[in-house]
């Protein structure tokens, strides 16, 4: 079974990554938790999937398999659930979720599977990190976007009116457990907004998985199974390796942040209405046009990285025209610039990203800023 081991400060988990993985979940969780209470967390879009996974049958299964042909077994004490979306990773639910694990009876001997996307992950993650000083859980991530980055580095939190994921905790997961068959029945723009991910992977740090998205972004485009499953693979030990080599953000996990500060300025200036993945798009282009400007980059990566935007269904420009001011506004007060100077994470070439004095990101000048979002229009 293809393991990505991930090193953290103290200690290591793995990331399963198999079609059909859902199946062995009860094992692998015995393994990574020992004997607990599971409690499982999910939202309740997947708890409608999870219902119909588990009446899946080993023997439907096949490789090119249809969503309804994912399995799962698992045997949890209790499943809560709340309403799909952003606008439920709140402090408001981890208290509703944390004191339903209370008056369930839930003690220092229990542990938390978290089965859904991002939101689920951070959301139950952060439950688990905080319950009873903290206990161990499991993250069963199932969107493109939580296998290939939510699910790994061990970040887990809620939004607040003022920000996004601004209340937190590091808390590494147990075990990751991805199975690619479940993302056969995600909607086509969720599932093609997790894919801007796996390209800036591309982009920070390796080049021939930036020219394998290329070469096979047809096969990626149509779910094709084995593709999928390499494609997930590749990204969870970019990003492990990442994250094992810098765990609490010191420097070069800032890399990760590679089209993401024009991503979040273009998010809030929208009023979120642009999906996180696609800002992520449109910031790698804009970003590396700004590298390419600064002479940082070689000139054509930008529209190179274009191309394979285009290819796979992601935007390379707004669908609607934004301010310009207020997407600037939005990046300098970033949480992770200092002092309102607004610096980037920017490539050298495909696959390795700028020093930048050991901080991995360089100062960009307004200008250059509002030149590249305008150029987005
Ligand atoms: N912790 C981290 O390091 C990290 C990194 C990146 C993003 N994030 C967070 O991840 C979140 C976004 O994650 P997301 O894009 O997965 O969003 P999400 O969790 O809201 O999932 C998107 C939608 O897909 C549905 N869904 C999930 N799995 C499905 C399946 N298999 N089939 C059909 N529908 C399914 C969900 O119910 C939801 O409606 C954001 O809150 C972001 O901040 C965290
Ligand atoms: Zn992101």
């Amino acid at each position: 079974m293809p393991i990505v081991p991930v090193h953290h400060a103290t200690g290591q988990y793995d990331v399963v990554i198999e079609p059909g993985s859902l199946l062995q979940l009860p094992e692998l969780l015995a393994r990574a938790l020992g004997r607990r209470k599971l409690a499982l967390i999910t939202d309740d879009t997947v708890a409608r999937y999870y219902d119909e996974w588990t009446s899946a049958t080993a023997a439907t299964r096949a490789l090119g398999a249809r969503p309804s042909d994912a399995g799962i077994r698992l045997r949890a004490e209790a499943r809560l659930s709340f309403p799909a979306g952003e606008e439920s990773k709140t402090r408001e639910t981890w208290i509703r979720l944390s004191d339903e694990l209370l008056s369930a009876g839930f003690d220092r001997h229990a542990a938390v599977v978290a089965l859904g996307g991002g939101v689920v992950g951070d959301l139950a993650g952060f439950v688990a990190a905080t319950y009873l000083r903290g206990i161990p859980y499991a993250q069963v991530p199932t969107t493109v976007l939580a296998m290939v980055d939510a699910s790994v580095g061990g970040k887990v939190g809620v939004d607040t009116p003022l920000g996004k994921n601004l209340i937190g905790a590091f808390h590494p997961p147990a075990i990751v457990v991805a199975d690619p068959l479940t993302l056969l029945s995600l909607p086509d723009r969720t599932y093609r907004a997790g894919l801007a991910e796996a390209v800036k992977h591309g982009v920070i740090a390796d080049a021939s998985f930036f020219g394998w998205l290329e070469a096979n972004a047809r096969k990626v485009m149509q779910r094709d199974l084995a593709a999928l499953t390499h494609l997930v693979h590749r990204n969870v030990e970019i990003k492990a390796a990442v994250v094992s080599a810098d765990e609490r953000e010191g420097g070069m996990r800032a890399i990760l942040n590679a089209g993401h500060t024009i991503a979040h300025g273009l998010e809030q200036e929208s009023g979120y209405r642009i999906p996180h993945g696609e800002a992520v798009a449109l910031g790698l282009i804009a970003e590396c046009r700004i590298a390419e400007r600064m002479g940082l980059a070689p000139a054509g990566l930008a529209d190179r990285i274009l191309g394979l935007c285009r290819a796979l269904g992601l935007p390379i420009r707004l669908s609607a025209p934004v301010q310009v001011a207020r997407v600037l506004d939005a990046t300098t007060r970033d949480k992770k610039n200092r002092d309102g100077e607004v610096r980037l994470a920017l490539p050298v070439t495909l696959g390795s990203m700028h020093e930048g004095d050991g901080k991995w990101t360089v100062p960009v000048t307004d200008e250059l800023l509002a030149n590249a979002v305008n150029e987005l229009h």
